[in-house]
């Protein structure tokens, strides 16, 4: 069992990280909708396949349909062991020293499996960026990002600024999964891992050189 911290006292520089500064960051790439017959493992998979061909990334996915995050949350003692499920989504969250939110658009905003992961877990998200995929109708999801990053701030962590948004997102998979326009969306993929390697590094490194100092 693994207890969750819930304050930012926890995230203190860690001198074992210097050495990894130049080695692969680890991104998880999070499916964000758990209902049936969910379209989210779509863009879910094509992110991180291009992820995986991406330099200098190690991706993991890591779906919320695997992991049963209790509706219910526990009490108010900081050191009660989190259920069994939360505590192994959080053990593979806090591996990663980065994420990409892959999330549709439910009455718009996100999903309510995705806030629910993210309220379980805190240390987790600490300090690391985030990077989002959407999907929707007219819309490509927007919403969902835009809810998402006033969520994210709780944890200091830092959203990329650019998205990936498919709105209409019926018309831009073919059956198979893939985009129909594969060199465009490769081309924007691109950039945004690019981006998200940036930031990964960026954030990683000062993690394990200074301590993140108190606020007041
Ligand atoms: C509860 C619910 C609310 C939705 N609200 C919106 C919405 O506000 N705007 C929109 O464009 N699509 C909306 N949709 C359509 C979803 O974007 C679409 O069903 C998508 O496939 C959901 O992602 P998922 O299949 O991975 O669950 C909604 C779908 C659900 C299930």
């Amino acid at each position: 069992m693994v207890a969750s911290a819930a304050s930012t006292e926890q995230s203190v520089a860690d001198p074992n990280d210097v050495e990894k500064i130049d080695t692969p960051v680890r991104i998880a790439v999070i499916v964000g909708s758990t209902r049936e017959d969910r379209f989210g493992p779509v863009p879910a998979n094509w992110i991180a396949d291009q992820a995986r061909k991406h330099e200098g990334m190690e991706v993991e996915s890591v779906d919320l349909a695997d992991y049963e995050c209790p509706a219910v949350m526990g009490g108010d003692d900081p050191d009660a062991p989190l259920p069994d499920r939360v505590a192994e989504l959080g053990e593979r969250l806090a591996r990663a020293d980065g994420f990409v939110v892959v999330t549709p658009v439910y009455n718009r905003s996100y999903p309510a499996s995705l806030k629910n992961a993210i309220d379980w877990l805190y240390s987790e998200w600490q300090l690391k960026p985030v990077g989002f995929v959407s999907y929707g109708g007219i819309t490509g999801g927007l919403q969902a990002i835009d809810a998402l990053r006033d969520v994210f701030t709780e944890f200091h962590a830092v959203t990329l600024r650019d998205t990936i948004t498919f709105a209409n997102f019926w018309e831009v998979f073919d059956h198979d999964g893939r985009p129909v326009d594969t060199e465009g969306t490769a081309e924007l993929a691109d950039g945004f891992l690019a981006q998200l390697v940036w930031w990964t590094r960026s954030l990683r490194e000062a993690r394990s050189k200074r301590p993140y100092p108190h606020a007041g």
